[in-house]
């Protein structure tokens, strides 16, 4: 069983996704990183030079090789739920996915002090950066929604507080850590 972690862009996705799988002791997979290895360009790139759309078909690809894997911790790129089929290959392998729901202005700050985002997060449209990230989680809260099992609150929260929360959830909720000690 993979937990999959989903999310807007400065939601947290990569940190809690790394201290989680040490936490569960858990290889984790960064999907934009796997994707990056795979091509040798940077996200940015991949935008630049081929456009959002053959990034989209890159991140389904890399989706449906990382799913194959068992035991793992995933995190995807915030625009994965998007199609439907990225979500579907996750859960139809048993996954248990955590959305990391974040306010426009938690994720904003975030994004604008996360030194990754320069090769990480290309524009998604030609909208100001706060117009942008407010619209684009208008647009995508259904979509995050859709795919949860469960959402997790990551406003104003440090990412060991989140992970905890993750944590202990899958120790009580009938996933595979149930048989580790409960968390108090
Ligand atoms: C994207 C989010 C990025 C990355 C790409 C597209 C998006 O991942 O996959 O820039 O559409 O929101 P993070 O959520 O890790 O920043």
């Amino acid at each position: 069983m993979n937990v999959v972690l989903v999310g807007f862009r400065g939601s947290g996705k990569s940190t809690v996704g790394r201290l989680l799988g040490v936490r569960l002791n858990r290889e984790f997979i960064d999907c934009d990183d796997f994707i990056e290895k795979r091509t040798q360009l940077s996200i940015r790139e991949i935008f630049e030079r081929h456009g959002e759309s053959h990034f989209r078909t890159l991140e389904s690809e890399a989706i449906a090789e990382i799913s194959k894997l068992d035991g793992k911790v995933i995190a995807t790129g915030g625009g994965a739920v998007l199609k439907y089929q990225n979500m579907q290959v996750f859960k139809r392998a048993g996954a248990v996915v955590f959305f990391l729901k974040v306010s426009p202005e938690a994720a904003y700050e975030r994004i604008q002090g996360d030194p990754a985002s320069r090769t990480r997060r290309p524009a998604l449209s030609d909208k100001d950066p706060f117009t942008e990230i407010r619209e684009q989680i208008e647009l995508r809260a259904p979509y995050y929604l859709q795919a949860a099992d469960v959402v997790v609150p990551a406003d104003g929260r440090g990412a060991a507080e989140v992970v905890e929360e993750i944590a202990r959830h899958l120790a009580g909720g009938g996933h595979e850590e149930r048989e580790t000690a409960p968390i108090a």
